[in-house]
């Protein structure tokens, strides 16, 4: 499995204050997989994001991406191809269109394609909008919608790896459970690196490893067990036969 992202004796605290918000975390996660990083509030997980997803940088110790030191890139860059956030209020132009957010988007990340307008289509399509729906401004979008409407744009510029910042806060059981779909579809389909930052224990249990954030230490907690496919057991000679 490729890597995406390592953490590597990262420590941060924020200008003026003393407190190690994040105290040397060390974490891999790789594409392909969907991680649930779970802790309290306060806990320091939009701190974390925030480093992974180049809006700071470490005070000590390194974060990497595809090998190379985020605080030596250029993080324009990295925010713009390799990365896509789903806030948690969403940051979404609430008088303006899904589709508008989308291309709106698209433009700011430099993305070149000729039909945008119809790939923001495909991209809300593929998370359950539809075209009338896409059509309507945000305001007049139901919270399960809006929170749709920041995953498509988070995947606008097709990035390696997706974060989310407690993307069920506010979503009824069904809605969060459809949304996590979406996230393990974008992991295990496309490859993808998916990072959710979150307290929820529901969210933590669709994810394929949990890392727990407690007091400025990041420790893996569980990986979830997957039975293996039928053809898997076969290779390992692990298929029983009924005894004659
Ligand atoms: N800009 C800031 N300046 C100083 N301290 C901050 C700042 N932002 C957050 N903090 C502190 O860092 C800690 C972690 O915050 P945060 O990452 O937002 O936690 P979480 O997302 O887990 O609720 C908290 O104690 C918070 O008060
Ligand atoms: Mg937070």
């Amino acid at each position: 499995m490729k890597k995406a992202l390592i953490l590597e004796k990262t420590t941060y605290t924020y200008p003026g204050t003393k407190k190690k918000v994040l105290s040397n975390v060390n974490a891999t996660f790789d594409k392909g997989k969907m991680y649930a990083v779970m802790g309290k509030s306060g806990a320091g997980k939009t701190t974390l994001l925030s480093l992974v997803s180049g809006l700071d940088t470490a005070t000590e110790g390194r974060v990497l991406y595809d090998g190379q030191d985020l605080s030596k890139l250029n993080r324009d860059h990295y925010r713009a191809r390799s990365v896509g956030v789903i806030f948690q209020g969403y940051n979404l132009l609430n008088n303006a269109t899904a589709i508008d957010n989308i291309v709106l988007s698209m433009n700011i990340s430099g993305v070149k394609c000729k039909k945008k307008k119809a790939k923001a289509y495909e991209l809300l399509a593929n998370v359950g909008i539809d075209k009338e729906t896409a059509d309507r401004p945000i305001l007049k979008l139901s919270g399960g919608e809006q929170q749709r409407v920041g995953i498509a744009r988070a995947l606008a510029h097709n990035p390696d790896v997706v974060i989310a910042d407690e993307p069920s806060g506010n979503l009824d059981a069904e809605t969060e459970k459809n949304i996590m779909q979406i996230f393990q579809d974008i992991a295990h389909n496309e490859d993808k690196c998916v990072i959710i930052v979150t307290h929820s224990k529901n969210v933590a249990e669709c994810a394929d490893e949990v890392w727990g954030l407690n007091k400025g230490n990041l420790t893996f907690v569980k990986e979830k067990y997957v039975f293996p496919h039928a053809h898997e057991l076969e290779e390992k000679g692990a298929t029983s036969k009924e005894p004659a």
